[in-house]
Formats: C-alpha cells, sequence, structure tokens
C-alpha cells in the first residue's frame, strides 16, 4: 500500500510493542519514519525491518520527558529525514500500584512519560507541520482513561492524553493539523506482559483470561493498533480530529 505523499514520521516508544508495529506500518504506506526510544541501539529491529522492506527509517535515542533531548531528536529528524508532519506520541511506562502504595515517583515518571513526553514533542513538530500545512498528530490513551484499579497515575495520564488530543485538535486545525487519540484495550505487549509477570501468572493464561470479557474473544495485536493509528494519519483523513478511537474488541462500559 503506498500513499500519495512520502511524508515524514515520528513514532515514539517505536523500539517494540504498538511503537513498532506502527513506525513499520507506516513506512510500508511510504513515510520515512524516525523510530525514537530510550535507547538508540534498541531500535535497531523496528529500523531493519523497514528498510529490509525498501522503507526508509532512522533510529534516535531520546527520553521524551527531556526537553533538550526532544528539541535535538526533532532537530536531527529534520536534518535527516526532513520536516516531520506525522506524530506518533505512543512512549509509555506502567509504575502500578494502589493508591496508598505509589510513590510520588511512581506519579511523577508516568506523567512525565505521557503527558509532559507528549507535550514536547507535539511542540516541537508542530512548527513544521504548520509550515506545511499539514500534520496528523496520534496520542496513545488507553481504556485505562475509564478508570482502573492500580493505577490512579496511569488513568489520569491516559485521560489527560484526551484533553490534550481536543485541545491540540482546536489549536491547529486551521493550520491542517488534526489531532487524535487511539484507547487501545488489552493489547499483547511486554506491556501487559509485565503486569502478568507482576501478578504471578504466565502469560499465556492472563492473555486468556482477558480474552473471556472481550466481545470478539481475542486480545488485540500491536497491528491492531497500528491499522487505527494508519488511518488517523492517512491523508484523506483531514476531517476527522478531536476524536478518541476506543480499540478494544468491544464497547467499554
Ligand atoms: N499494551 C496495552 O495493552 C496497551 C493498552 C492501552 C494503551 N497502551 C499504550 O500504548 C503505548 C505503547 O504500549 P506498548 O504496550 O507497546 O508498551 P511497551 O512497554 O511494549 O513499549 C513502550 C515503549 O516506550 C518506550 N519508552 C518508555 N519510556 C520512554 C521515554 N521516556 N522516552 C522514549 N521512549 C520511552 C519503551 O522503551 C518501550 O520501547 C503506551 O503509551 C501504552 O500506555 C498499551
Amino acid at each position: 500500500m503506498s500513499t500519495t505523499e512520502a511524508r515524514v514520521a515520528v513514532v515514539t516508544g517505536a523500539a517494540r510493542g504498538i511503537g513498532a508495529a506502527t513506525a513499520v506500518r507506516l513506512a510500508a504506506e511510504g513515510r520515512a519514519v524516525a523510530v525514537l526510544d530510550l535507547d538508540e541501539a534498541a531500535c535497531k529491529d523496528t529500523v531493519e525491518k523497514i528498510t529490509a522492506a525498501g522503507g526508509t527509517a532512522l533510529a534516535i535515542g531520546c527520553d521524551v520527558s527531556d526537553e533538550a533531548q526532544v528539541e535535538a531528536a526533532v532537530e536531527r529528524v529534520v536534518r535527516e529525514l526532513g520536516a516531520p508532519t506525522i506524530l506518533v506520541n505512543n512512549a509509555g511506562v506502567l509504575r502500578d500500584n494502589l493508591l496508598f502504595k505509589m510513590s510520588v515517583d511512581d506519579w511523577d515518571t508516568v506523567m512525565g512519560v505521557h503527558l509532559r513526553g507528549a507535550f514536547l514533542t507535539s511542540r516541537a513538530c508542530q512548527k513544521h507541520m504548520v509550515d506545511a500545512h499539514f500534520g496528523r498528530i496520534v496520542n496513545l490513551s488507553s481504556s485505562s482513561a475509564l478508570g482502573n484499579r492500580g493505577q490512579v497515575n496511569y488513568s489520569a495520564a491516559k485521560a489527560g492524553m484526551q484533553g490534550f488530543t481536543k485541545t491540540l485538535a482546536k489549536e491547529l486545525g486551521k493550520f491542517g493539523v488534526t489531532a487524535n487519540a487511539v484507547a487501545p484495550g488489552f493489547i499483547a505487549t511486554e506491556m501487559t506482559k509485565a503486569t502478568a509477570d507482576r501478578v504471578g501468572m504466565g502469560f499465556e493464561d492472563f492473555k486468556a483470561a482477558a480474552a473471556t470479557q472481550i466481545p470478539v474473544a481475542r486480545v488485540g495485536e500491536p497491528e491492531d493498533i497500528a491499522n487505527a493509528v494508519a488511518f488517523f494519519t492517512g491523508e484523506a483523513a483531514g476531517f476527522v480530529s478531536g476524536q478518541v478511537l476506543y480499540v478494544a474488541g468491544g464497547p467499554l462500559d
């Protein structure tokens, strides 16, 4: 599949999981993709997958919660790939705990990666989108935005991503920039595997138990989310903005 425009996309947290699948998917559509993650070396697999398929990708080590690193990363994208007009704010971490056991560090880390990170990358990329009079920002929210035991930090951050998205849509719409959020349900990645480990369950049993609660009777795969992101970043999606799409195998309560 190819799109009409070979645009430059930045995908954060793209060394693995949903970010990696999204980077691969956008590259297959003809986007040159900056693969950002904490450790540049860890981005190698994603970049190799893209280049092996004939695409263009660049690995960049960047902590999205660090202002100077984000500014430097976006400058490097501009120099080596071109001005980014697609941004997927996907980098994420969990620091789950019940409120009475949650440390300030657990709270700050989750806010820092999801909200501060999305703010810093969006601010750094928006100038290039405005100049091009085209932009697509997709933020990863979560079904946890609706509330989830043990995740006051994460659910607050993921609900925050929705307000952030809607405000970006209102501020940037007149410059040809859309902003939307994808809110995944249970997706099989290292993140959900870590949760299985934490509660002392094997990952296969954990996934099977989750699937019993999902109308389509399976858990999601990273490609399920990449498909939704691809829609929002598409050339034809210019009238779709400020939306939150739950991709969870069914409706949520
Ligand atoms: N897996 C799920 O079920 C699920 C459900 C809802 C939402 N999400 C969200 O989707 C996104 C991707 O999740 P995933 O399951 O692929 O997780 P994952 O843990 O497999 O991957 C997350 C990636 O983000 C990177 N990252 C973490 N902190 C970073 C930072 N400060 N700077 C740059 N990169 C950083 C990690 O190194 C990792 O490569 C996250 O925002 C997550 O909250 C996941």
